[in-house]
């Protein structure tokens, strides 16, 4: 039941607008800020000109019209708004039934209408660290990507791996000096850092290191079989230590090519970047200049360096192209941090060349930078370098401590894990807890991570949303029921305003998703579930659920029920694993 296409339907001919306005007036309803002012309200402002009476009038005139049916319970004129009331036994039935018939289906719609979005997101560096913008990234994309499928998009992701770049000369350098076998073997990521960071230091005592390194990764460049053979196998080795981590986060990507794959299609854009005439020359280096079409004063897009070598953004270029002729995305979304003024160059450089050949579809608009904020206070036992397994690891013991602590003060709130449970459990909740954090926020605001706010049981976290999970799980543990009934029967049982504030916020779900999903943002999602939690808990506080009698019992199940899979799917949504008992 679409309850604002209803109230539009009947608003319009007192409004005098053609019945093609429904679907805009039906947009133009709102929820009011407190619930005293009823369910729904429209502003009656817009009218005012049309009409040619005061928006008080307007809705004075409207309230006096607006009969009372299936779905309105009433409504009042406040001021220059139409407050409705809805009709709530009516609107329950319909959002619990929507809920239960197929609770995986809730809240999906059709944006995307099957149009491909290219995802690029976590895109670590080999031997570089995997920082915490990586992992922010990495959390982002994978919530992005999930959103936008349930928005009816088809998501390509694409896991562009940062595999190639001058890093790799002194790479090259530092194990010709001093590399070891059984070293790589044991921890590739960790020890091909540390020879990078060994060669780099070197190479500021002895600029002739630098020079060394820059002549292997020329020769890498050319092909040489033997340089090549090494960076393959470092390519290798440090990606399956990734795949390690993007396991246990429940991450994975349709492709992990990366800068070294689309080296081979730099030259021939460049070129044409050069006979369309955008790219110029400029102290020896070929450039695109954007501030003009950027509206500010930023450095060019840089193409080619002086001294010959493609780039960063030239690779980048030569990338997105290839992403178009592959999949003819509808949006090209790349999850990085601190990169906006390379986006933008890149962006700009390539709707310059979408004009000057004449391009039938501009898909350069269709390219977007995700950018978000900065993590502060991150670290742990093992000091300032943070690797993201450590801190996994680090996030489950510490998750396990705090359940051991909490079920020894309180053994009847904690159903007894040993063993192989209490490790999955701490797992999921101290990935729950790091995984919320960077969703606690909109993602532009830097944060401060502390792991011990992180992984509270109440408030604004992982930990506490599912905890909400298992407690409602644990109600339906005790009943031996699954959630059921004839809801037009038992929905007019459910008449306190704990319980229809709830159903209002179930019934906000699809709305708040598509927020998320046009936004980029997925803070709209956690908030969403973080009040849902908070409603559904001051219920339960409140009121009891068990014991009840045979009607009333059973309609409050279902409410509790609908909450639970709406709770359930959001934090699948998120990539939080919901528990049954924690
Ligand atoms: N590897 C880059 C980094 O670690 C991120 C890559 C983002 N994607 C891109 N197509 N440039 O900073």
């Amino acid at each position: 039941m679409d309850i604002e296409l209803h109230i539009a339907r009947r608003l319009c001919p007192a409004l005098e607008l053609p019945p093609d306005q429904t679907g805009t007036l039906a947009g133009a309803l709102v929820r009011p800020p407190t619930p005293a002012h009823g369910d729904l309200a429209l502003p009656c402002f817009g009218f005012a000109r049309s009409l040619r009476r005061s928006p008080q009038q307007i809705a004075a005139s409207l309230a006096g019209k607006l009969e009372p049916d299936e779905v309105i319970a009433g409504a009042e004129a406040a001021g220059p708004y139409l407050n409705i009331r809805l009709n709530r036994p009516a609107v329950t039935a319909s959002v619990l039934g929507d809920v239960l018939a197929d609770p995986g289906a809730y809240g999906r719609r059709d944006l995307g209408r099957g149009g491909v979005v290219v995802l690029d997101f976590s895109a670590p560096n080999i031997a570089k660290p995997f920082h915490f913008g990586h992992l922010r990234s990495t959390n982002l994309g994978a919530i992005l990507g999930r959103l936008l499928e349930h928005m009816g998009y088809r998501v390509f992701r694409k896991n562009y791996l940062g595999d190639w770049g001058t890093q790799f000369g002194f790479v090259i350098y530092a194990w010709q000096r001093w590399g070891d076998e059984w070293a790589l073997e044991k921890g590739a990521i960790d020890y091909l850092v540390s020879l990078y960071i060994r060669a780099y230091q070197e190479s500021e005592g002895d600029p002739g290191v630098r020079e060394q390194a820059r002549e292997l990764f020329r020769r890498l460049e050319q092909g040489d079989p033997d340089i090549r053979a090494l960076w393959a196998r470092f390519r290798e080795l440090s990606l399956a230590g990734f795949m390690d981590t993007y396991r246990r986060l429940g991450v994975s990507f349709d492709s992990y090519d990366g800068e070294a794959a689309i080296n081979p299609q730099v030259r021939p854009i460049i070129e044409r970047f050069q006979r369309a005439g955008v790219a110029v020359q400029s102290e020896g280096a070929l450039v695109v200049e954007v501030s003009d079409v950027i509206g500010r004063e930023i450095a060019p897009c840089m193409l080619q360096k002086s001294d010959g070598a493609s780039t960063y953004a030239a690779r980048d270029c030569a990338e997105a192209l290839d992403r178009f002729e592959r999949h003819g995305f509808v949006a090209n979304i790349y999850v990085a941090s601190r990169q906006e003024d390379h986006f933008a160059q890149v962006f700009a450089a390539l709707g310059k060349l979408a004009e000057a050949e004449g391009w039938r579809e501009n898909w350069a608009q269709r390219c977007e930078n995700i950018s978000f904020g900065f993590v502060r206070g991150m670290s742990t036992r093992k000091g300032e370098a943070v690797w993201l397994s450590d801190v996994l690891d680090e996030a489950r013991d510490r998750a396990r401590r705090v359940r051991t602590q909490k079920a020894a003060q309180n053994p009847q709130g904690f159903p007894e894990l040993l063993g192989a449970d209490l490790d999955e459990v701490s797992e999921a909740v101290g990935q729950a807890a790091l995984l919320y954090f960077d969703v606690s926020s909109r993602r532009m605001s830097d944060i401060s991570f502390d792991w011990n706010t992180v992984l509270q049981f109440e408030g604004n976290t992982g930990p506490y949303l599912q905890y909400t999970h298992a407690r409602i799980g644990g109600i339906f543990r005790k009943t031996g029921q699954v959630a059921s009934g004839d809801l037009a029967e038992i929905a007019p049982l459910l008449e306190n305003e704990e319980e229809w504030q709830l159903v209002l916020h179930l019934r906000a779900y699809a709305d708040t998703l598509e927020r998320a999903c046009v936004h980029r943002e997925p803070f709209e999602l956690a908030n969403y579930l973080y009040a849902l939690c908070s409603l559904v808990n001051t219920f339960y506080n409140r009121h009891k659920v068990l014991g009840t009698g045979p009607g009333l019992e059973r309609a409050r199940l279902a409410l509790l029920g609908a909450t639970q899979a709406v709770l359930a799917g959001g934090l699948r949504l998120l990539g939080i694993r919901p528990l049954d008992r924690m």
